[in-house]
């Protein structure tokens, strides 16, 4: 575990330790966050953006690993139901369980409720004013593409913007990852379904 002494945390909280417990056992940090860890190794006052929070494990992680370092995160996410590959979903319920376990880092969370397309949602957070974005919210073609549009400009330079799904079970965020690719010139990085570029 890098970080901060996020063990004291589990031992203060016991909602945390409990979370934590299946945390662990799930006991993975996605690629992109281990790159950002060794990339961001001695920079404090990190801004970043997850787009797609559902209950704020993955942010969790995030958090866990960055730890300090972390000055804010802007989290978007309609919280809502919706359909997503043909499939439904309800999340609706999913923003207050968020905040639970978000509760330690809530202070640096800017908790956005909408859909990372809408303007009104992209426009809160300003251009190049961010060091990462990871996006995992609607993996179809459209939205992962408008994720990318809309928030690459977010990054500032030598930032890193990238995302998890690049797989087979969503077709759309490889071809869109893959346009994206081949217009900006900038070199792919991806491990397992973690992908991501450093803004030149
Ligand atoms: C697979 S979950 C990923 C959650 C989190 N990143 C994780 O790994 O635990 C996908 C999330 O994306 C959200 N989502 C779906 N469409 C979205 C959109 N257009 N904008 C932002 N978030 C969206 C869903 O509500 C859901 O919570």
């Amino acid at each position: 575990m890098v970080g901060f002494g996020f063990h004291e945390l589990f031992k203060k909280y016991p909602l945390y330790h409990k979370l934590g417990n299946v945390f662990y056992r799930q006991g993975f940090t996605r690629p992109m966050i281990s790159f950002l860890d060794g990339y961001f190794k001695d920079k404090y006052g990190l801004v970043g953006v997850e787009i797609g929070v559902q209950r704020g494990f993955h942010t969790l992680n995030i958090f866990s690993v960055l730890g300090d370092r972390v000055e804010k995160m802007y989290l978007i996410d309609p919280w809502a139901e919706y359909t997503e590959l043909g499939i439904s979903h309800d999340w609706s319920g999913c923003l207050s369980v968020a905040k639970r376990v978000l509760r330690v880092f809530n202070g640096r969370c800017v908790f956005i409720k909408g859909y990372s397309q809408d303007m009104e949602v992209v426009d809160k957070v300003r251009d190049g004013s961010v060091d990462f974005v990871y996006i995992d919210g609607n993996h179809d073609y459209k939205t992962t593409k408008a994720d990318i549009l809309n928030f690459f400009p977010k990054v500032r330079v030598g930032g890193i913007f990238g995302g998890h799904d690049m797989s087979i079970g969503a077709p759309g965020v490889i071809q869109a990852v893959q346009e994206f690719v081949g217009e900006s010139g900038l070199r792919l990085y991806g491990i397992a379904s973690d992908w991501w570029v450093i803004k030149e």
